[in-house]
């Protein structure tokens, strides 16, 4: 196989427009600032940006709430200034993928305004209703806490709306063949605006049965492969990365068999467990979580993350482990949302300390799949625990020393820039960083390069070595004629690891350190002993630099 699916071997960025950079001085970022800071993105190595949505909205949840799918809102430009910053991302070589909102609209788009008020508007079967408040209305809660129930009765109907999210957002009725086509047009619409594809928000919740006697949605699978077909007649290399929380028995039907369905899922498997074994030193449920979510199509592609603008999400946790996860990482009731995460930023969760940092980093580039950085993180970015439910994470990006760090020229952005402590902008930020050849910026920066010069994890087979010590992970990938190798020490005490690299022949005698002139050769009984430092990462190629060389065209037969 050609391979020419860009979305196997690439580096995914994730930022909201309104956080980024403001260039017309009203408190908010906007497309016009956003594509200013474009060279910035390219010489990070980011090659896809994934946007939060930016259509307009009354934005009661970060813009999850469209109000008109067709459009920019007024307060981020215009669809002009859209297109200005998706050319602007194509001329310096990077895609963009945006955020497709179709669970649910805002109440304020005038679907809903319409259905509401008419008994025979046509987008009155657009959205899920009941005469009589549904038994189970205050089942399947999302947002525990601050969402009372699924359903809510709207006065002007007089009748029930059902919700899955807060009450402001009800739900669209995905099973309608008026809608399913809309979804389509909406997909249509932004892929000639020049967006190379979608994550698509909530998708177990889209594609699941709704309705007042529906006890236990169904998902709708083959919706799926509807979309993913639809796109891929419009443009060929366009993808749909899948916000699907879901159990790894049915990440398969996600995928499709053939992987004809959803071409990336967020792996929230790994990420879970691997936040249980940094708090634990323990990686072997992160490794039963890694075999969990193995098999997949091989045209299919896991999205490898840390935090996102959500809260971090413990609920596939059993309780002990997210005990141990919210006492290493949020011990205070104000750092936890939702009765399952915690809402804090990576940087202030490992204590801002550069060895954790990195060592979590050097994890999520390195399991299997495609690494998606949350904007801010690559100068180590804190939070704002004083800004209510999940906002805390999304303050605005820390560019200077100047004031609101450089983000806008008003005093008074929308979101408080963090100013004060640790954090604070005059401390953390990308002028500052950009001049320090050791900062996380610059050390983002070269694992950025070196990760892109790995397709092997993107691209190949991986095997998980075995060692006796838990708090070690080491894991082998294998791609056309090559093997690298990743050894973590997740403990905060030096460990000395046996490790052989199970491949047959002479070669695995020699693992060349790609981060460092710090080698390994193998001892006689064939083995490498590798020492390593608290929170150490090392990242080998196995047998020496000339693997361009020796790379294959094709796939060779398993290596070991
Ligand atoms: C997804 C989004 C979240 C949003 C919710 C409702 O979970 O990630 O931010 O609130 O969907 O759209």
């Amino acid at each position: 196989m050609i391979n020419d699916l860009w979305y196997k071997n690439a580096v995914v960025y994730c930022l909201s427009v309104e956080s980024y950079m403001d260039a017309n001085g009203d408190g908010r970022g906007d497309f016009e600032g956003l594509t200013r800071r474009l060279d910035y993105l390219q010489g990070l190595g980011i090659t896809t940006l994934w946007l939060m949505p930016f259509q307009t909205s009354p934005r009661r949840d970060h813009g999850y709430d469209v109000s008109d799918y067709y459009n920019v809102d007024a307060r981020f430009g215009t669809l002009g200034d859209f297109v200005e910053f998706t050319h602007g991302a194509e001329q310096r070589g990077m895609r963009v993928l945006i955020d497709l909102v179709v669970n649910h609209t805002s109440d304020q788009h005038p679907w809903f305004q319409s259905a509401r008020a008419d008994a025979d508007s046509p987008y009155r079967d657009w959205y899920v209703w009941a005469d009589e408040q549904p038994p189970d209305a205050v089942d399947g809660i999302v947002f525990p806490g601050v969402q009372k129930s699924t359903w809510s009765f709207d006065k002007k109907a007089r009748r029930w709306y059902f919700h899955r999210f807060y009450d402001f957002q009800p739900d669209l009725n995905t099973a309608h063949p008026m809608v399913q086509a809309e979804i389509l047009k909406i997909m249509g619409f932004w892929t000639q605006l020049g967006v190379a594809g979608f994550r698509m928000d909530a998708v177990p919740f889209v594609i699941g049965t709704k309705g007042p006697q529906v006890r236990k949605p169904v998902e709708q699978f083959d919706m799926l492969r509807d979309l993913r077909e639809f796109l891929q007649w419009r443009q060929g290399d366009s993808i749909i990365l899948a916000e699907a929380n879901v159990l790894p028995k049915t990440d398969l039907d996600y995928f499709g068999d053939e992987g004809e369905r959803m071409q990336m899922m967020f792996n929230f498997q790994v990420n879970q467990h691997l936040f249980y074994a940094l708090a634990a030193a323990d990686c072997r449920p992160l490794v039963k979580a890694m075999k969990q979510t193995k098999p997949r199509p091989s045209t299919a592609q896991w999205g490898t993350f840390l935090r996102n603008h959500d809260e971090l999400d413990l609920g596939r946790l059993t309780d002990e482990q997210r005990e141990s996860v919210f006492k290493a990482f949020g011990p205070e009731k104000n750092m936890q949302l939702y009765d399952r995460g915690i809402r804090r930023r990576l940087a202030p969760m490992l204590e801002g300390d550069r060895r954790r940092i990195e060592l979590a980093y050097s994890l999520m580039f390195t399991l299997p799949g495609t690494p998606v950085l949350r904007y801010g993180d690559e100068l180590g970015m804190g939070d704002d625990l004083g800004l209510p439910e999940r906002v805390c994470a999304r303050t605005p990006m820390q560019w200077s020393t100047e004031p609101q760090g450089g983000f806008t020229t008003s005093d008074k952005p929308v979101v408080p820039v963090i100013s004060e402590g640790p954090y604070g902008y005059q401390h953390v930020n990308a002028a500052v960083q950009r001049r320090d050849p050791n900062s996380m910026l610059n050390w983002t920066e070269r694992i950025v390069r070196m990760r892109k010069e790995v397709p092997e994890i993107g691209w190949g087979e991986y095997e998980v070595l075995p060692v006796r010590d838990p708090a070690i992970l080491a894991v082998r990938y294998d791609w056309r004629n090559n093997s690298v190798l990743f050894v973590h020490n997740l403990s905060d005490t030096p460990r000395e690891v046996a490790l052989s690299t199970g491949l047959a022949g002479p070669e695995g005698r020699v693992l060349i350190n790609l981060l460092t002139e710090n080698h390994s050769n193998a001892a006689e009984d064939g083995k490498h002993h590798v020492l390593l430092e608290a929170y150490a990462y090392r990242w080998y190629r196995v047998g020496g630099l000339d693997y361009l060389l020796k790379r294959s065209d094709i796939e060779t037969p398993a290596r070991a």
